[in-house]
């Protein structure tokens, strides 16, 4: 009886689930809550602070930061992360606080506003 066949087929398994393998482990297409987690850590933590400055700034200091309707711009101003978060847990003149947003929330949106 001749078993190549199978011999060929398994070998081909193998192979097979080899690379099936080794793409979970490098995708990680089912971590989705560990990968938000990592993706925290490489900087994409910025999509949170997008979406709170777009809700919470935008309307005044315009998507980009160029400033909108005679409110300042936020690009290249020589204010600190530190002071930043100060006027957005604050205010500022006419600009109101958002004493509700949490210390994190502020943290993210000073260093998105730094880097305009
Ligand atoms: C209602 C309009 C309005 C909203 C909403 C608003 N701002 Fe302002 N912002 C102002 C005005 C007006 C000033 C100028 C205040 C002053 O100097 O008297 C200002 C000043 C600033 C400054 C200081 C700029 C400088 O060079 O001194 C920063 C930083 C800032 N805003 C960030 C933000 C962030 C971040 C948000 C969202 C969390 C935000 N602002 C929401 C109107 C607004």
């Amino acid at each position: 009886m001749d078993n190549k066949p199978i011999v060929i087929f398994t070998a081909f398994m193998v192979v097979a689930l080899i690379v099936i393998i080794g793409y979970l482990m490098m995708s990680n297409p089912f971590g989705a809550v560990s990968s938000a987690a990592a993706s925290e850590q490489h900087g994409m933590g910025d999509q949170q602070a997008m979406i709170l400055y777009l809700h919470n700034c935008a309307s005044c200091h315009g998507t980009s930061g160029d400033g909108l309707n005679g409110n300042p711009s936020l690009i290249n101003n020589n204010l600190s992360e530190a002071q930043i978060a100060g006027i957005i847990h604050n205010g500022k003149g006419k600009m109101p606080g958002l004493p509700k947003l949490t210390e994190e929330q502020v943290r993210k949106l000073a260093s998105f506003v730094k880097r305009f």
